[in-house]
């Protein structure tokens, strides 16, 4: 079943690429259900109300993030930075966390590296801006992409939290060098996000055992958890479904002085909210990425390739 797993997996990353399968998906009938599991609706407005629903219901907040990946003109450029200082704005009004995610490819990294220091800035005081005098957990939040975004990223994050600006970034396990960067990040007291990382990359920088990945990540918690970090005003997010990993971070956190709410979880908008519930429920804080727009399969099939269980389901919805 691992290799089951891993050709699925891989060959789901391989169709979440093909624009001829996106364009397919996005508007065939068939697969529609599919984005109605992942996705919260086409509009802001749509991310905003599943954003006040999980508030109000359960106690759970909202990361924003406006699906506009694989850009590769400066029209789509600006639609997705508009798109991302209209949502702060909103988030800001509605009374909301004003947390909005980004991905440095979706503000121009493939046209122009360059530029995506200034876009981000742009949006980085939008966030600021509708905050308020609130504070706390508002943040523009950094997402990683693949490993040659690993750099520039890391270099932009910091660029803008220098500046005094609300960013966070995210790091990802299943690399060999996010051990260091993280590090680095204790020591700057930042906001990480960590996550198991959704590419696939060679076994020289990177674990491809899911076994490794998943000691990599307890690693990485005892780091993020550490006495240290809460010294250094370090803010850990454990974005995982794991959750053998959930409460190997609890138990992590319990030890160095943390209580709940120092540190937060984050899981993905239809996947196993069972247990964001539960996790809300015993008083931890929780946040789902909601995701909204109208490109939503690139997000969706990398979702569905990270549960076999979704192959029959996906097969089911093409042929019938
Ligand atoms: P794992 O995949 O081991 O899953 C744990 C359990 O949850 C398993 O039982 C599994 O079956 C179940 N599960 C997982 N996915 C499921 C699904 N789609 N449907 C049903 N069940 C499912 N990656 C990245 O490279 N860069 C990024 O910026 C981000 N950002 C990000 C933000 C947030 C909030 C989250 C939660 C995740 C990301 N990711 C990401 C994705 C991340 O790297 C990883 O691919 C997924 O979270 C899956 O790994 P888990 O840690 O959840 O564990």
């Amino acid at each position: 079943s691992g290799m089951f797993r891993k050709l699925w997996q891989s060959g789901m990353i391989a169709l979440a690429r093909s624009r001829r399968v996106r364009n397919f998906a996005q508007h065939s009938r068939a697969t529609s259900f599919l984005s109605g599991k992942y996705v919260s609706g086409e509009t802001p407005a749509a991310g905003i109300k599943r954003a006040q629903e999980l508030l109000a219901g359960n106690g759970i907040r909202s990361s924003l993030f406006y699906m506009g990946e694989y850009v590769d003109d400066w029209d789509l450029v600006t639609q997705n930075i508009d798109n991302k200082l209209d949502v702060a704005a909103r988030l800001g009004q509605a009374g909301l966390d004003v947390h909005v995610s980004v991905d440095p490819t979706q503000i121009g990294h493939h046209l122009d590296p360059d530029v995506v220091a200034g876009h981000a800035e742009r949006i980085a005081k939008a966030v600021q801006a509708a905050v308020g005098n609130k504070g706390g957990v508002n943040c523009l939040m950094f997402d990683m992409e693949d490993a040659s975004l690993n750099d520039p990223t890391i270099a932009v994050h910091n660029r803008m939290q220098d500046m005094g600006l609300p960013v966070a970034l995210t790091l990802q396990a299943y690399l060999r060098r996010t051990r260091q960067d993280l590090q680095a990040q204790i020591a700057r007291g930042s906001r990480v996000r960590l996550v198991k990382g959704a590419f696939a990359a060679p076994p020289d920088i990177a674990f491809t055992k899911r076994a490794d990945i998943k000691a990599n990540s307890r690693a990485l918690i005892g780091d993020m958890l550490s006495q240290q970090a809460r010294e250094n005003g370090f803010y850990p997010i454990i974005a995982t479904h794991d959750t053998a990993l959930q409460d190997f971070t609890i138990e992590t956190a319990r030890a160095n002085g943390w209580a709940a709410g120092d540190y937060e979880f984050e899981m993905l908008l239809g996947v196993r909210e069972d247990v964001a519930k539960a996790l809300a429920a015993k008083g931890e804080r929780v946040r789902l990425y909601v995701p909204f727009g109208r490109d939503w399969w690139p997000h969706a099939a990398r979702r569905i390739g990270e549960n076999p269980a979704n192959a029959m389901l996906l097969m089911r919805s093409l042929f019938s």
